[in-house]
């Protein structure tokens, strides 16, 4: 089956971008104007040409969904916090980083009294391609653009909100929840971990693009995307690696340098595997993340997320969880991790947007595999607004509604084949239970320490479901109330397998490998704060049931493995949930 993926956004400018065109990518003397179709949001009749096959459909991967606007129950969508009441920006930095404490004070400018925020002006400039390293590594014009804009960028000012370092701080604020709600100042905004991951980040991308266009005057410039899901792009990017570029920076694990393969389930030791196997597992997470996450947003988006609610036992998505482990892959192996390892610094590493611009083009992906109707119709979501400062250190206002439009954002991505969206191989793998041997037991209700391997026998709601009804309703596994006791980092993965076969979920062969929770390091600071906190996880587990034969199982063993970090959890069961794929 061969599965091909076309052009990712919903392409409504007038002038076409073709990604197959060796020559594609829009001179001076074609200009794309962008912002023309501002209102035409998420027509199904742009949705690019992709092939699916039946059992794809089947868990919800295609079909033709139309725009819907959705009720409003809440009305309690994230808000940005108000720069000029002068917030007091909590500092997400001190004690771990004595040495650079004077520049890693997380708080961007925004605290000017007389500061103004106006509504966010879409660009109707050029179209900006996003290519693959792979193929701008070799094109000497753009690598110079690139290193020029950044070198220009980490050369302004540091009162300039488009500086490197300032740009660097935006990303430690929200990230660290270093900013106070506007609507309730003893509690922080926190961009990770729930449904405003994927739309923030792609508007901090945004900008920090058209910052380095407008630095080099050059308004088709475009970032580079990391294309790590790609086995010709699994090594960390040579144009990183040259101590003599700005794109350089020395706070990485350099024993991850080319031609180390990323480890998407990275636990600070490298695995004793071939390459080829090291790939065929990313891929096998990556297919997985997608064909749970396509019938079900909040498994590859996150969970919902509010203004007046605590991000507590909120799930991040899984594609969310894949991208935490490349962070501390490629930060430095020691504590505290920097500069990628730990969210207070990742942004200060070039690597950052690349990574960030491809988790960018997979969610694009993810879109066009639904026909880019809308993961939530919930206004909490699309409401939810966020500011930054655009390309003229102004400070605007966005939201999340308007990041779902390509065309008014005005880029695109050029394709590069998704090898995991087809047939991933269906081997089983061998994975042995580390330490000895665990009852297996259903869970209880006492809180159980993961300080070794756990087996529990946990009972399906339905069994040997029909097309139509897991079509209705997906199947998760919740692990809930996981707390991480010092607030630091941890992870733990997750396999699942049918009790009755004799060479199954023994401690030999604990099936197959369902997701991960990981949590990366924090400041002492952050980890204080959050370390009686309450976390869930959840994982899509129907595409899983049904490629290795589980769906007649009336319970199905769960294997919990620790991998680092103290984490203790309070439950583990299965419910079904609605999918979105009727709800049109
Ligand atoms: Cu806000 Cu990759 O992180």
């Amino acid at each position: 089956m061969s599965l091909y993926f076309h052009s990712p956004s919903p392409s409504a400018c007038p002038l076409e971008y073709h990604p197959d065109s060796k020559h594609a990518l829009p001179s001076r003397s074609s200009r794309i104007r962008c912002a023309l179709n501002n209102n035409d949001m998420q027509s199904p009749l742009s949705s690019p040409p992709i092939k699916v096959d039946r059992r794809d459909m089947l868990l919800g991967l295609g079909g033709l969904y139309g725009a819907t606007t959705g009720m409003n129950a809440h009305a309690d969508p994230i808000m940005p916090p108000d720069p000029s009441s002068h917030y007091s920006c909590k500092l997400a930095v001190e004690d771990n980083f004595p040495r650079c404490s004077e520049f890693l004070q997380c708080c961007p400018p925004y605290q000017d009294q007389n500061v103004e925020v106006t509504d966010y002006t879409f660009p109707k400039t050029s179209l900006r391609v996003r290519r693959p390293i792979q193929d701008v590594a070799n094109d000497s014009e753009y690598m110079e653009k690139y290193k020029t804009a950044i070198q220009k960028m980490k050369a302004l000012p540091e009162t300039d909100p488009r500086n490197f370092i300032q740009q660097s701080k935006i990303h430690c604020a929200y990230c660290n929840e270093a900013l106070p709600k506007k609507c309730d100042p003893n509690a922080t905004i926190s961009v990770h971990n729930s449904w405003i991951f994927l739309p923030w980040h792609r508007y901090y991308l945004h900008f920090f693009e058209r910052i380095l266009g407008k630095l080099i005057g050059d308004d088709t410039f475009a970032l580079p995307y990391w294309n790590f899901d790609n086995p010709n792009g699994m090594t960390i990017p040579s144009i990183f690696t040259d101590p003599d570029s700005p794109l350089y920076d020395d706070r990485r694990d350099t024993g991850h340098y080319p031609p180390k393969i990323v480890d998407y389930k990275y636990k600070y030791t490298d695995r004793d595997v071939t390459d080829d196997a090291l790939i065929a597992e990313n891929l096998a997470y990556m297919s997985t993340t997608f064909k749970e996450g396509v019938p079900l947003p909040e498994l590859f988006m996150g969970d919902s997320l509010r203004a007046m609610e605590n991000p507590s036992n909120t799930s991040p998505g899984q594609m969310e969880v894949i991208h935490n482990s490349i962070h501390m892959w490629v930060g430095e192996s020691k504590v505290p991790h920097r500069d990628m390892g730990t969210f207070v610094t990742a942004a200060r590493d070039c690597i950052f947007y690349a990574l960030h611009a491809n988790v960018d083009r997979l969610w694009s992906f993810y879109r066009a595999l639904r026909s880019n109707r809308y993961e939530f119709k919930d206004r909490d979501w699309l409401d939810a607004t966020f500011i930054f400062f655009n390309e003229d250190g102004q400070v605007v206002r966005v939201k999340i509604e308007d990041s779902l439009n390509a065309s008014k954002l005005c880029y695109t991505y050029k394709e590069s084949p998704a090898p995991w969206l087809g047939q991933v191989a269906k081997k089983k793998t061998k994975v042995k239970i580390p330490g000895s041997q665990v009852q297996v037991n259903e869970f209880g209700s006492e809180r159980k320490e993961l300080d070794k391997a756990i087996q529990v026998l946990v009972k399906r709601p339905k069994k040997s479901r029909s097309k139509s009804e897991k079509e209705n309703e997906g199947e998760v596994l919740f692990i809930q109330d996981i707390i991480v006791s010092d607030g630091k980092k941890a992870r733990f993965d997750v396999y699942i397998d049918a009790p009755a076969a004799p060479d199954r979920a023994s401690a030999d062969n604990i099936g197959e490998f369902a997701g991960s929770f990981v949590k990366l390091p924090d400041t002492e600071q952050a980890a204080k704060a959050s370390k009686d906190k309450k976390r869930l996880l959840k994982l899509g587990i129907s595409s899983i049931l049904e490629d290795f034969g589980i769906e007649d199982a009336d319970n199905i063993v769960v294997t919990i493995v620790p991998q680092f970090g103290s984490v203790s959890i309070g439950g583990v069961f299965i419910k079904l949930i609605k999918t979105d794929v009727n709800s049109v």
